[in-house]
């Protein structure tokens, strides 16, 4: 049963993130005050369909690459490929929580010229006979928790979520130079060191990152069909195999050992490829996405594994390790080391 939701920014916890900024809490998980309203808009008001598909992540996980990914595995054709010359992934796939109008009442579709001619079809999930037009399938992103969208989510006849996660050090570094790149010029540097204690104590955007990646976890397993669960590791280490799933999962298979779909996967693998977006003059602008006044090229920066080893020092590893352990590896879900 729908629940409805009343926050008001005054009156939630309110604590200092970097600088003179702040983050206030809603239900164990921190936020910006200024996304408090669209965040309860979106508890209130967005109903998905089950057509619908949400791009789930924590922040510097790998978000801007599923947004590539996601709309070239559903809607496929030629003109949606071209679309990532034109258009950063953030315009493709907006977020349901961020300020302005919401992104699920567009008028004519959620991304306007963008919704492809695709010919998918298949898949054998009851979701299907909701597709009535692969076309016109909404997609979505957030980086609301799980344990925010559960009744959402648990619809009887539920969308289709899928949730990427990154290994804990690189997200923090990853964090750590957003922060410092998008800053205002009045701002201070963000010290790595503070960074650090910010992404240990949970106290940023959408943090705590473990309890935001093991609550999408635990629902995957809980609900396979409806939630799919993907690290950045796996992707960048086997893309073709995953790009495949995703397209099972998402109910829009490429037909099996066919050349001609073959070739299909591996364009649309090398299209959302970190070298290959950002060699997209539309990637490498500092123009500024319509959403928030971030450049359109602070979303890309080295796009690999392990970058932290360049960054945080043996003591600094041993702590995240140690509370890897903790939130992950006593859960049993052996990741992030
Ligand atoms: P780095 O800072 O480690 O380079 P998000 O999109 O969730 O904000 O995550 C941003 C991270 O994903 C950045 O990591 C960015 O470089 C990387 N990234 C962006 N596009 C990518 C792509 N197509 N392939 C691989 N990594 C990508």
């Amino acid at each position: 049963m729908e629940t409805h939701n009343e926050f008001n920014v005054e009156s939630l916890p309110q604590k200092k993130w970097w600088d003179q900024r702040y983050v206030c809490e809603m239900n164990g998980f921190w936020t910006l005050p200024e996304f408090v309203p669209y965040t309860v808009r979106v508890l209130n008001e967005f109903k998905p369909l089950p057509s619908d598909v949400i791009l789930a992540s924590f922040p510097k996980t790998g978000t801007t690459w599923l947004k590539s990914l996601l709309p070239s595995i559903i809607w496929r054709s030629s003109k949606e490929s071209s679309s990532l010359v034109n258009h950063h992934p953030h315009d493709l796939v907006r977020y349901l929580e961020f300020p302005g109008s919401p992104p699920w009442l567009s008028s004519s579709s959620p991304n306007g010229e963008l919704i492809s001619s695709s010919s998918s079809s298949g898949g054998n999930h009851h979701h299907d006979e909701e597709i009535t037009d692969p076309t016109r399938r909404r997609i979505f992103a957030t980086h609301l928790p799980y344990q925010h969208l559960e009744n959402k989510l648990d619809a009887n006849k539920p969308c289709r979520v899928v949730y990427i996660t990154r290994n804990p050090k690189d997200t923090l570094v990853s964090m750590w130079h957003f922060v410092n790149k998008t800053k205002g010029p009045e701002e201070h540097d963000w010290q790595l060191e503070d960074a650090q204690n910010t992404f240990c104590s949970g106290i940023f955007p959408f943090g705590p990152y473990y309890d935001h990646v093991m609550g999408f976890k635990k629902a995957s397993l809980e609900k396979p069909h409806n939630i799919f669960f993907i690290t950045y590791e796996e992707l960048m280490t086997d893309p073709i195999v995953h790009v495949k799933r995703l397209a099972e999962f998402l109910g829009c298979p490429f037909a099996d050992d066919q050349e001609e779909s073959v070739l299909e996967v591996e364009k649309i693998v090398k299209s959302c490829s970190f070298e290959s977006m950002t060699s997209q003059e539309v990637n490498k602008s500092e123009d500024f996405t319509s959403w928030t006044p971030v450049a359109y090229n602070a979303f890309f920066r080295k796009g690999g594994i392990g970058d932290h080893k360049n960054y945080l020092d043996a003591n600094t590893i041993k702590r995240i390790d140690a509370l890897t352990r903790e939130k992950f590896h006593a859960a049993g879900f052996m990741y992030g080391i």
